[in-house]
């Protein structure tokens, strides 16, 4: 979704550190891009243009930049208002003395735009944000940050800014509320980011902004300060994980390259947090003594997208491993409903990116309602990791393809972790806690056998890659994987498919099945196999071209179906990763068949941060 960079510091180096960060920022998912730079002689030049950065990037080249030692530029997805330069940022007050960049949606900007079109402003796009030069402009006494401030503080809804002002070619002002901005401290320069991908090649010291707070920053100083003009004093964060978009290596697209990390990531997550000998996991981020841990009584994962199929999962091992009552809730759905939350209650908000909107908004009713939540994030220091106060990190590496992978095999093999350290907390005995701690060491290598299936899974994609409809179906822990991997499919192919419980299928979606439908089956032995083969049976009946996954040479699928995907014998816990690996695999193969941009597909985002 929308990213924003801001830079002020030597001669020459504003424009391309700023082109460079908005690179650093596509895979987020964007339409249009947009610079403005400020020069010495108080003069703001601002280039946008519709599609990708290297678009801009083109129409820069023209710019006369040697004396820009500051700007701004962002990449916008768009909300309100069609994608266009017009709407694309930075945008301007109406002398063209303030530019804007936002992230974020002003709610009250209609209300905001009909005052200041009274007062005289004249509007150039459809969007929410071009109200915010135009407040800013309306404050300005002479005083940029006292403009600033004053302007703010009129909006609603949520934003992260960066602002010029063509009277301050030495200053630049950002604020945020709802929407991260991170502040990096590079020595002779200082810059903004929406996300810390942006500066981590220049700079590992940053400081991160909480809502209502704004920052001044000149190249060698930044002054941090509520919204409401009373000083924060903010440390300095160092950056220590790699955050760098490495490259696709010798890999076409990073969602093959994350995908064949897997076993890596996972043995990363997993790495030092299983006791063998105790039969047990180690989860310090966690935070809780033992007896707190027993007092938990009911589970609540809070998630979207991806991750709420890894929180589905999640609810399935607190149940049946650790014996305590889980569900999981979309996390706008919990956030909105007013949930019953006790003060037992553990709220699990599980974000890849830790900066999701609805997942944000869910973490703070939950801390609001005296609930423990603990974050099962990636990225190291978002939001919802420093706001949930405690919480388990993935360590999965930057996940840069908007279709997420590694990210959620990891969610998997932290929430079963956790699931495996409850469950120690009560009933499980020694054993059962060793046996299980043996299995999830074993995910890295199960992971690894799977891939080597790839040749098998990309033949048996191309052949089913002309359908327009398919339906996933699993029983218990492999209903999660079959909205995974419809999930997928759906994602990077923009072909339509759904995953179902498969005993759900014959209450209504067996009415579309025929012979242009495939049935993607999950037919793992584990317990419900039996009853699965009779779904599969149901679809053949219906002239359905059956997919099916199952364990090892396990002939079972024979007489249906020829396009077979193997994946090695496991428990019915880690049944569900190695599946979902061949089904990225198959959505990956189907996609690529179909010619499909994969990495960044249309009209998605990375990180959600609006409601
Ligand atoms: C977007 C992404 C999905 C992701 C979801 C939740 O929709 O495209 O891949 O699963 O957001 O993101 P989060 O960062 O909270 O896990």
């Amino acid at each position: 979704m929308c990213g924003i960079v801001g830079y002020i510091g030597s001669e020459k180096a504003a424009a391309p550190f700023l082109l460079d960060g908005l690179k650093r920022l596509e895979y987020r998912g964007y339409d249009s891009a947009g610079i403005s730079l400020v020069n010495s002689s108080g003069h703001i030049l601002t280039v946008k243009s519709i599609g990708k950065v290297v678009h801009l990037e083109q129409k820069c080249q023209s710019i006369q930049c040697s004396d820009m030692y500051a700007g701004i530029a962002h990449t916008r997805w768009a909300t309100h208002g069609a994608p266009s330069e017009n709407n694309a940022h930075p945008h301007l007050s109406g002398s063209g003395k303030f530019a804007v960049v936002h992230n974020g949606i002003i709610e009250n900007y209609s209300e905001l735009r009909k005052r200041l079109s009274m007062a005289g402003h004249k509007f150039v796009s459809d969007t929410d944000t071009e109200v915010i030069p135009h407040l800013i402009e309306e404050f300005y006494n002479g005083d940029f940050a006292a403009a600033v401030t004053g302007a703010v503080q009129q909006l609603s809804g949520t934003y992260g800014i960066a602002v010029l002002c063509a009277d301050y070619p030495d200053m630049m002002i950002t604020a945020r509320h709802g929407s991260p901005i991170v502040i990096g401290l590079a020595g002779n320069a200082n810059m903004v980011a929406s996300d810390v991908t942006a500066l981590v090649s220049y700079t590992r010291d940053v400081l991160y902004l909480n809502d209502d707070e704004m920052a001044i920053i000149t190249p060698s100083h930044v002054e941090v300060r509520t919204i409401n003009n009373v000083p924060v004093t903010r440390e300095v964060s160092r950056i220590s994980w790699d955050v760098s978009a490495d490259g696709k290596g010798t890999f076409e697209h990073f969602m093959l390259k994350e995908i064949y990390e897997q076993p890596e990531s996972v043995g990363n997550a997993i790495r030092g947090r299983i006791d063998l000998k105790a039969g047990n996991a180690k989860l310090s981020g966690l935070d809780l003594t033992p007896r707190e841990m027993a007092l938990i009584n009911r589970i609540v994962v809070a998630a979207c997208g991806s991750s709420f199929h890894a929180g589905l999962l999640g609810t399935y091992y607190f149940e049946d491993i650790s014996g305590i009552p889980a569900s999981v809730e979309q996390a706008a759905e919990f956030r909105y409903r007013n949930p019953i939350i006790e003060p037992n209650t553990l709220v699990l908000p599980i974000s890849q990116s830790g900066e999701t909107a609805d997942t944000l908004a869910a973490v703070r009713e939950a801390v609001n309602k005296g609930a423990i939540v603990a974050a099962i994030c990636n990225v190291v220091g978002s939001t919802i990791a420093r706001e949930s106060g405690r919480g388990i990190y993935l360590h999965a590496g930057s996940e840069i393809s908007v279709a997420s992978t590694k990210a959620f095999t990891c969610q998997v093999a932290v929430l079963l972790m956790l699931a495996l350290l409850l469950g120690r907390n009560r009933r499980m005995n020694h054993e059962t806690g060793t046996e299980l701690s043996q299995e999830i060491m074993r995910i890295p290598s199960l992971i690894q056998e799977v891939l080597k299936q790839a040749p098998t899974i990309e033949a048996i994609a191309k052949k089913h890659a002309n359908a327009h409809d398919l339906f996933y179906i699993g029983r218990g822990c492999l209903y999660p994987a079959a909205l995974e991997g419809a999930l997928k499919l759906k994602e990077i192919s923009y072909v339509h498919a759904e995953g179902y419980q498969a005993a759900e299928l014959k209450h209504g979606p067996i009415a579309l099945l025929d012979e242009h439908v495939p049935v993607v089956a999950l037919c793992n032995d584990i317990p419900g196999k039996d009853k699965m083969l009779g779904n599969i049976q149901e679809c053949r009946a219906r002239q359905s071209p059956v997919i099916a996954v199952v364990t090892g040479d396990d002939d079972c699928c024979a007489p249906f179906t020829e396009d077979i995907i193997r994946v090695p014998a496991s428990s019915r816990f880690v049944a569900p990763i190695t599946t979902v690996v061949a089904l990225q695999l198959f959505a990956y193969y189907f996609a690529k068949e179909r010619g499909c941009e994969i990495d960044q597909p249309r009209n998605l985002a990375k990180s959600v941060t609006v409601e």
